[in-house]
C-alpha cells in the first residue's frame, strides 16, 4: 500500500470538482470524467429485476435462489451468457462466472496468480490494473525518472503507433493486461492484431488478461468483440466483461469473467480450478437480484434496449469527437467505444483538466491519470444526458476553439 503514489484516480478527480464547487457554489457542473452510465435501466431489464427481488419474498423462491452461492453464479444466467455471447467460440457456460464486476475479479486475479509476477500493461490503460497489482505486491517500487512501477512493463500506445503497443517488450511477462476497446484511448484493436498477441502469448507462456467491458461499442467488423474468436485464445487467455456500461449497471453490480477449461498453467494444472477455489473462497456470488437483471439483459428485448442505451452513448461520442475536431484538435477514440481521447500535445494533462474545469465547469479525466503515456491528452467520456453532452459542446467551443 505504502508504494502507491496517489489515491485512486477517480475519487481524487472527485475530490477536485467538490473542491471546485466550493470555490465556485453556482457552477453547473457537467461532469465527462469517469465512464459512469447516466440513462435509466430499460424496462425489460428492471422487470426482470423486480421479478426476482420478489421471489426472495416468496417460500418457493426464497429456497430456490435466496442463500448463499452458487459463487459461480447461477446455472441459467451462465448458460445464457455462453449461449448469447459466446456463440460460435470454444466457451461453454462452465468457462463463465459470474460477478460483482470487472474491476473486483480483477483484483482476486492478482491476488490468486500471487505475488511477484511480471505484469505487462498497455500505457495509458485502466488504473485498476496497475494499483491493484501494487496492491497485491507484484511491484517491488516507484521509479519516479520514469513515472512507472517496477516489475510492470508499460507498453507505450499512442498516435505514433495507431494505439497498438510493441508487444515484443512483453514476451517476459507472465501476465499481459489488454484492453479493447480500449480505455481510455478509445481504440480498438483489429483481428490481425489479437492474433499477434494471441500468438506471442501461446509462444511466451504469458496469460491476456482481456478487458472486454465495452466491446458492445464495436462497430467495425474487423475488430473482435470477445478474444475468443481468435484461434488459440481459449489456451491463453481470461476474458473479464460486464453488464455496467451495457445496462446502466455501474452501481446494480454484474460482470462475468471466463476462465476457459482450456488455459493451463505450465504445469498443465487448470486455472479455471484454481479461480473457482478461489471464488468459492472470497465470493459468495453475484446478488441474486443482479443476477435476475442480468438475464433479462439477454432476452430478446433485453438485448434490444441494450443496443438502444449504446447507440445512444455512441451518438454522444460522436458529437463530443466532433465538436474537438472542428475546433481544430485531433481526437482518437469515440467512434468504438464511449470515451473520446483528445491530443492537447506538448501540454501537461492536469494543466490541460485544470483549465478546462476552470473555464467551462466541465470535468474530464486527465491523460497521465492512466499511465505516463497519456500525458498530453485528455478524456472526455460519453456517458451523460444529450443535455449535457449539447450543453458541454457549447461550452467548450466557446473557451476552447483555436
Ligand atoms: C472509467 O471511467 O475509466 C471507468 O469507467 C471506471 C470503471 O469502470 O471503474
Amino acid at each position: 500500500m505504502a508504494q502507491l503514489k496517489a489515491g485512486y484516480l477517480f475519487p481524487e478527480i472527485a475530490r477536485i470538482r467538490n473542491a471546485h464547487l466550493e470555490k465556485n457554489p453556482d457552477a453547473k457542473i457537467i461532469s465527462l470524467g469517469i465512464g459512469d452510465t447516466t440513462e435509466p435501466i430499460p424496462k425489460p431489464i428492471t422487470d426482470g429485476m423486480v421479478a426476482a427481488a420478489a421471489a426472495l419474498g416468496t417460500k418457493e423462491g426464497y429456497s430456490a435462489k435466496g442463500g448463499y452461492g452458487p459463487e459461480a453464479g447461477q446455472m441459467e444466467l451462465r448458460k445464457t451468457i455462453a449461449e448469447k455471447l459466446y456463440k460460435g467460440t470454444p466457451i461453454t457456460y462452465e468457462d463463465v462466472f459470474a460477478s460483482d464486476g470487472s474491476k473486483c475479479d480483477i483484483s482476486r486475479m492478482l491476488q490468486m496468480f500471487g505475488s511477484g509476477r511480471k505484469i505487462a500493461v498497455q500505457d495509458p490503460s485502466y488504473p485498476a490494473y496497475v494499483d491493484s497489482s501494487v496492491i497485491m505486491g507484484h511491484s517491488t517500487g516507484f521509479n519516479d525518472a520514469v513515472k512507472q512501477y517496477e516489475n510492470i512493463t508499460y507498453m507505450p500506445c499512442g498516435a505514433e503507433n495507431d494505439f497498438f503497443p510493441d508487444l515484443s517488450a512483453a514476451k517476459s511477462a507472465e501476465l499481459i493486461f489488454f484492453c479493447s476497446p480500449n480505455n481510455p484511448t478509445g481504440a480498438a484493436a483489429t483481428r490481425a492484431q489479437l492474433t499477434e498477441l494471441v500468438n506471442q502469448a501461446l509462444e511466451s507462456g504469458s496469460i491476456i488478461i482481456y478487458d472486454a467491458a465495452y466491446s458492445a461499442f464495436v462497430g467495425n467488423p474487423d475488430c473482435p468483440k470477445t478474444i475468443y474468436e481468435i484461434p488459440g485464445a481459449e489456451k491463453c487467455a481470461i476474458e473479464t466483461c460486464s453488464f455496467s456500461k451495457y445496462a446502466g449497471f455501474t452501481g446494480l453490480r454484474l460482470g462475468w469473467t471466463v476462465f476457459p477449461e482450456a488455459l493451463k498453467f505450465s504445469d498443465g494444472s487448470s486455472v479455471r480450478q484454481d479461480w473457482t477455489r478461489m471464488m468459492g473462497t472470497s465470493f459468495n456470488g453475484a446478488s441474486t437480484v443482479a443476477q435476475g437483471a442480468g438475464l433479462a439483459c439477454l432476452t430478446d428485448a433485453g438485448l434490444a434496449a441494450m443496443g438502444d442505451m449504446v447507440a445512444f452513448y455512441k451518438e454522444n461520442a460522436a458529437i463530443l469527437k466532433r465538436t474537438w475536431e472542428e475546433m481544430g484538435y485531433k481526437v482518437y477514440g469515440g467512434t468504438d467505444a464511449p470515451y473520446v481521447w483528445v491530443s492537447f500535445e506538448g501540454r501537461d494533462s492536469w494543466e490541460v483538466f485544470t483549465e478546462i474545469l476552470d473555464k467551462t465547469d466541465i470535468v474530464t479525466t486527465p491523460g497521465a491519470g492512466f499511465g505516463p503515456a497519456g500525458n498530453g491528452y485528455v478524456r472526455c467520456s460519453a456517458f451523460g444526458s444529450r443535455e449535457n453532452i449539447n450543453e458541454a459542446a457549447r461550452r467548450l467551443k466557446e473557451s476552447f476553439s483555436k
